[in-house]
């Protein structure tokens, strides 16, 4: 265990010597640093975030670590190995070429991994660093670091999809947000969250991606939903995302879309109610069916005591029926 420790102390070190380099490439490169001040970056918000530049070439790092070949680098995926056979070791290649490179810290501040942009429209448009010993795209959030303390100022967090959104975000008033790095919201994370906030508002894309994402950080969220928590969804308007939401209608316009998200319990129940037609025997039948996995993923508390009520309201039932339907007697708890 200690040894294990050891090492990821030293991959830790060779992606901040990494993210040092890349850095230095930005303030050398012309076209990255016009290319982050034409999507409205300041200096500053690229310095607190640590945003570097990964130049074009296919070995920039063999220039900054001097041994290009120790397995650290591969291991810590700055390094990509090529299929190595009898008659070749496998070529080794900078896994980050012609991107703007975002790291991502754990809590402690130490950096894990990065987010990589191309400054144009080629695919993919980030590329992440792979599941590493130090990093996991599951649990970790980007801006977590940068974020804490305005956390517990603001009282809240705000959790949206992109990197482009957490740095907008600072740099227009609202230092509390983080990201999922491209991938749903999972339990994980939500759980993470709640070690630094009671409150958390989700904020996503308004488009059909974002919709369903919205769905999966419900399903992540509802088992951490005690009745001393706040759980919101914000909905941006079709074809924003807090990035271009922000920039182009200011912080004011976002700041009531913050204070009008929609709380949990209803996105809860908006999702179960989807599709049915209350009109119809059928159609209650239908969204109590729908309602029960969600309602049965929520803790003990008043909350959940209400949202049976509630439900039992719109399906034409009562509780106490709804509740038997859902715990019969006897039937373990789901
Ligand atoms: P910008 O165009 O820079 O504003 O990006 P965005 O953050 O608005 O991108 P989008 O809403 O399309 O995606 C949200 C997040 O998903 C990004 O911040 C990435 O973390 C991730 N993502 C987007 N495109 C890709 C991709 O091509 N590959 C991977 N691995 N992740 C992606
Ligand atoms: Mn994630
Ligand atoms: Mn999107
Ligand atoms: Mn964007
Ligand atoms: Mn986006």
């Amino acid at each position: 265990a200690a040894g294990q420790r050891q090492k990821q102390a030293t991959l830790s070190e060779v992606l901040e010597k990494a993210g040092e380099a890349y850095r230095k490439q930005l303030r050398q490169s012309p076209a990255a640093i016009a290319y982050l001040k034409d999507r409205g970056l300041s200096g500053e918000i690229a310095r607190e975030f640590g945003i570097g530049y990964a130049p074009p070439g296919w070995r920039t790092l063999a220039g900054v670590f001097p041994d290009y070949d120790d397995p650290l680098l591969a291991e810590s995926g700055l390094v990509i190995a090529g299929e190595a056979d009898e008659n070749n070791e496998g070529k080794r290649y900078d896994r980050f070429r012609d991107r703007v490179m975002f790291p991502i810290r754990n809590v402690k501040g130490e950096c894990i991994g990065f987010g990589g942009r191309v400054l144009g429209d080629e695919k993919p448009k980030y590329l992440n660093s792979p599941e590493t010993p130090v990093f996991s795209k599951g649990r970790e959030l980007y801006g977590l670091y940068e974020a804490r303390a305005a956390l517990r100022e603001r009282g809240y967090a705000l959790v949206t999809e992109g990197y482009m959104d957490v740095v907008a975000l600072a740099q227009l008033g609202f230092p509390n947000a983080v990201a999922t790095l491209g991938t749903a919201c999972t339990t994980d994370h939500v759980q993470k969250l709640f070690r630094f906030t009671e409150s958390v508002v989700f904020s996503f894309d308004g488009d059909a991606a974002g919709r369903r994402a919205a769905r999966k950080a419900l399903d992540g969220a509802l088992p951490y939903a005690t009745d001393v928590r706040s759980v919101k969804f914000l909905f941006l308007p079709a074809d924003h995302d807090p990035d271009s939401f922000i920039r182009e209608f200011g912080a004011d316009a976002f700041a009531r879309f913050v204070n009008e998200a929609t709380p949990l319990s209803r996105f809860m129940v908006e999702v179960a109610r989807e599709g049915c037609d209350l009109g119809s025997a059928e159609g209650r039948a239908h969204m109590a069916s729908n309602a029960r996995p969600l309602w049965s993923a929520l803790p003990e508390g008043a909350l959940k005591r209400q949202l049976l009520t509630e439900i039992a309201e719109l399906v034409q039932l009562n509780a106490q029926e709804l509740g038997e339907l859902w715990l019969p007697p006897g039937a373990a708890r789901p």
